[in-house]
Formats: C-alpha cells, sequence, structure tokens
C-alpha cells in the first residue's frame, strides 16, 4: 500500500513537470535504501556537476555505506524569538561515517526542536530494522519526495520552470516519539554549488572540500512551522512550536569518506539581515588545507557566490569580481566577516557579525546555535537579522 503511494508520487511529479512546461521527463527515478549497513561495498559519490536530473538528486550510489553518508537537511528560525527554532535531518549514515548521529541505523531522522521558554527537545527517530526500515527518494526534473517511511517523515521539494526557487514541505507524523508537524519552506534566495551559482556550469565541481559533496538549493526561505511534541523529553506534557515569518534554509551533504577523515574544522551558517542573505562553509582539513564556500545575495539576487582554497601558509578568502571578503573570525561567541565591493568606482564594506545566541543543539564534536545578527556598513545603517550557525572540531581523524 505504502509503495503504491510512493509510485503515485512519482507519477504526480512528472505530471507537474509537464504542466510547468518544463524539460520532457526522460523518466522518474526512485531510490530505495534498507536500513542496512553495508561494510566494504562499493560506493561511488558523484562530485562532477555533469549529469543529475535535479540539483537536490541522490549523489552517493548505489547507497551509504559505513564510511559514507548523504543527508538533506532542513532548518528554520523565527527572528521575533530566536529561542524557537527546528532542524530536520533526513540521514542515509552510519554514526561511523557521521559522527554526530547518535544511533548506529543508516536510515534516521533527527529533529531538535527549540521552543519559545527557552527549552529543547532533540527528538531521534530510527527506521525499523533492515527491510522494513526502508527510505525512497524519488526524483523527477522539478520535484524530489523523501519518504523516510517507518520513522513518519517525509519531505516534498517541487521546482519552479521558471526561475529555479522552490517550495520544500516537512511532513512528521510519528506517535511513538509523540512527534507531528510541518515545516515549509518557500525559497527566496538562488540556489547554488559551492563555488558558482550557475547550475549548468558542467565543469563545476559540487565538492565543498575534497570528499565532502555539497549543493545548496534553499540559502534563504520563508518558513512556516507548527509543531507539538509530548513524550518524556517534555515531561510527557504537550508543547508545540509554532511560527510563520520564519527564516529558512535547505541544503543536502554527501561524502565517500568519514566526515573525520577529510574535515578537522567546520564553520557553517546562513543568516538574513535587511535586503541581503549569507551562506558560509569553511572547511579546514588534517594538512591544513581548506575551502571556504560563499554567498551572498540581496533581494533574493545573486550577487556574489564563489569558493577560494587556502593552505596553512596562505589564508585566501573569496574574491569574485568587484566583491571579496577582506577578513573572517570565528570567536567563541560570535561569527563575522567584513565584506567590500566596489560600486560606481568607490568601495563600499560592510562588517556582519552573528552572535552565538542560543544553542540549538551540541553533540560531540558538533554544536550548533541559533544567532541574532547585527550588520554596519561603511555608511552606518545598520540591519539586524537571525541566523543558524554550526561548527565541527575533530580532535583527531579516526
Ligand atoms: C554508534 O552507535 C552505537 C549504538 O548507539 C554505539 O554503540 C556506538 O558506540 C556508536 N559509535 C560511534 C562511533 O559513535
Ligand atoms: C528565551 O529563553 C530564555 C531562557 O529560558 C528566557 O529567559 C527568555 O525569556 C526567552 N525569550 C523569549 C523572547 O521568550
Ligand atoms: C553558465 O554556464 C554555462 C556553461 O559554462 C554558460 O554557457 C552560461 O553562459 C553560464 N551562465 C551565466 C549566467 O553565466
Ligand atoms: C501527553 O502525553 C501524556 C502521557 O502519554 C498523556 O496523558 C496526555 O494526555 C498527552 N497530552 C496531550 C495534549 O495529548
Ligand atoms: C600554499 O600557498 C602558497 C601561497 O599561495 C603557495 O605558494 C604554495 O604553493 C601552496 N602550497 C600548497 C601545498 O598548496
Amino acid at each position: 500500500m505504502k509503495l503504491f503511494g510512493i509510485l503515485l508520487g512519482a507519477i504526480t511529479g512528472i505530471t507537474t513537470a509537464q504542466e510547468l512546461g518544463g524539460p520532457a521527463s526522460p523518466a522518474s527515478q526512485a531510490t530505495t535504501y534498507l536500513n542496512l549497513v553495508r561494510v566494504g561495498n562499493k560506493v561511488t559519490a558523484q562530485f562532477d556537476n555533469s549529469f543529475k536530473l535535479l540539483l537536490d538528486n541522490p549523489y552517493v550510489r548505489p547507497a551509504p555505506n559505513r564510511d559514507s553518508f548523504e543527508y538533506w537537511g532542513f532548518d528554520a528560525v523565527n527572528p521575533n524569538n530566536i529561542n524557537e527554532s527546528v532542524v530536520v535531518m533526513f540521514y542515509l549514515a552510519h554514526n561511523l561515517s557521521l559522527p554526530h548521529r547518535t544511533t548506529a541505523s543508516l536510515v534516521s531522522v533527527d529533529v531538535w526542536l527549540n521552543f519559545g521558554d527557552g527549552t529543547s527537545a532533540p527528538v531521534v527517530m530510527d527506521a525499523q530494522p533492515d527491510f522494513r526500515g526502508i527510505a525512497t527518494v524519488t526524483i523527477a526534473p522539478l520535484m524530489i519526495l523523501g519518504d523516510w517511511d517507518s520513522t513518519g517523515a517525509a519531505f516534498t521539494g517541487t521546482i519552479s520552470a521558471m526561475d529555479g526557487r522552490s517550495l520544500y514541505e516537512i511532513n512528521i507524523d510519528n506517535p511513538e516519539a509523540g512527534l507531528r508537524g510541518t515545516l515549509r519552506l518557500q525559497s527566496e534566495g538562488p540556489p547554488h554549488l559551492p563555488c558558482t551559482s550557475n547550475l549548468t556550469k558542467t565543469d563545476a565541481s559540487l565538492e565543498a572540500i575534497s570528499h565532502v559533496g555539497w549543493t545548496n538549493e534553499v540559502p534563504d526561505a520563508d518558513a512556516v512551522a507548527t509543531f507539538s511534541l509530548n513524550s518524556s523529553l517534555t515531561g510527557n506534557v504537550e508543547k508545540t512550536l509554532q511560527f510563520t515569518g520564519g527564516f529558512g534554509y535547505h541544503d543536502h551533504l554527501f561524502g565517500d569518506v568519514p566526515l573525520r577523515k577529510s574535515v578537522k574544522d567546520w564553520y557553517s551558517g546562513h543568516a538574513r539581515f535587511g535586503p541581503y542573505s549569507v551562506v558560509w562553509l569553511k572547511i579546514i582539513s588534517w594538512d591544513g588545507k581548506g575551502q571556504f564556500n560563499f554567498q551572498l545575495s540581496r533581494n533574493g539576487r545573486d550577487l556574489f557566490t564563489t569558493c577560494s582554497k587556502f593552505n596553512s601558509s596562505s589564508a585566501t578568502l573569496p574574491t569574485d569580481g568587484d566583491w571579496k571578503i577582506v577578513n573572517d573570525w570565528y570567536e567563541a561567541d560570535k561569527v563575522g566577516m567584513e565584506i567590500q565591493t566596489v560600486e560606481l568606482d568607490r568601495v563600499s564594506a560592510m562588517t556582519f557579525n552573528i552572535y552565538k545566541t542560543k544553542l540549538v543543539a551540541s553533540n560531540k564534536e558538533m554544536s550548533a546555535w541559533t544567532g541574532n545578527v547585527v550588520t554596519v556598513t561603511e555608511t552606518e545603517v545598520t540591519y539586524r537579522g537571525a541566523g543558524m550557525l554550526m561548527q565541527h572540531h575533530f580532535e583527531r581523524p579516526e
């Protein structure tokens, strides 16, 4: 019965693509992942931009094993009360390949709920074991459907053929976890790859650093969240998280080696302030080399998307035409950058700071915060906003 629903979903997706005048669909593709952790079977991750049905399609084939991973991440923060946020991660990843996983299940979903009163509830939902715990990802040119079946969580994304903007919806109903809810993200920013927002650039790489693929489908979104949780995490009383006008985000990560093998330090985040939104992902690997991936947009239009590779002896920051980052800082209480551009033959600058205001999740070497943003331009205009940031710091590779 459930499988029939999945097939039906795929068929609906193709119809949508044709109605929107999208490219004639070669077919939809459905991939089913069993909740079995395979050891040593050969896995290939696609890091080039040569073929894809859509930006968000699965990149690890045939399926992640114990040493590889793939996950779809969604989050939203309420700028009117930074205490309120939600993060939902759909994993195909074992905890050996993705160390912040708390379970050894391949198919699982994490939901970190952060309520208005400042309390937090990290909900981990494992799929049933083996053949009973499947996840199915169905893709067509302008849609994706991810169904983590026995966890009660699923997401759909529909992409506009007109401008590439998307609408994502996450639905969760897991009576065992006492969790129900939806998160709706209407994208406001241009999707991008690590080094470019030109998705048709066939020679562009999907690598945020060697062996880690990253695609950012929704760098900024208007978010609506409605969740209710009633479990031991809330003292068996019902707590709700409900906001509109949130700042949302969705990206997709994958790798063909365990994360801690390719990453020593990881700084990522996204924020919106005034007409601007920003996304950054800076990774330093064990040999001191690194890559800084960056996007800035204004009123939903791309201004500056690029990456810079650096090594321990040179700290090159992203530069793209008239735009450059002249300084960046990662401190105990904040992350910030100074961005410069040449406009009308004069240099203008803005200094962006996101403060680690509320810890939303922390697990072994990973921490995430929602943050208030204060950005001051050279002409003393101050923008206030909000965002989300995450760090991983590994002490040793294995
Ligand atoms: C993975 O999860 C299992 C089950 O919870 C646990 O026993 C094991 O120690 C975890 N491994 C790592 C590397 O975290
Ligand atoms: C956020 O949580 C803190 C800690 O519980 C609380 O003191 C504060 O009043 C909350 N903020 C809002 C706007 O409710
Ligand atoms: C995007 O990349 C393609 C392939 O390299 C190129 O033909 C096209 O002009 C680029 N588009 C823009 C807007 O730069
Ligand atoms: C919350 O769960 C408790 C314990 O299972 C139950 O007694 C209570 O009725 C539930 N509350 C709501 C509003 O569903
Ligand atoms: C590191 O950067 C310096 C300065 O740009 C460059 O000369 C050197 O070749 C780089 N080394 C490696 C190993 O990439």
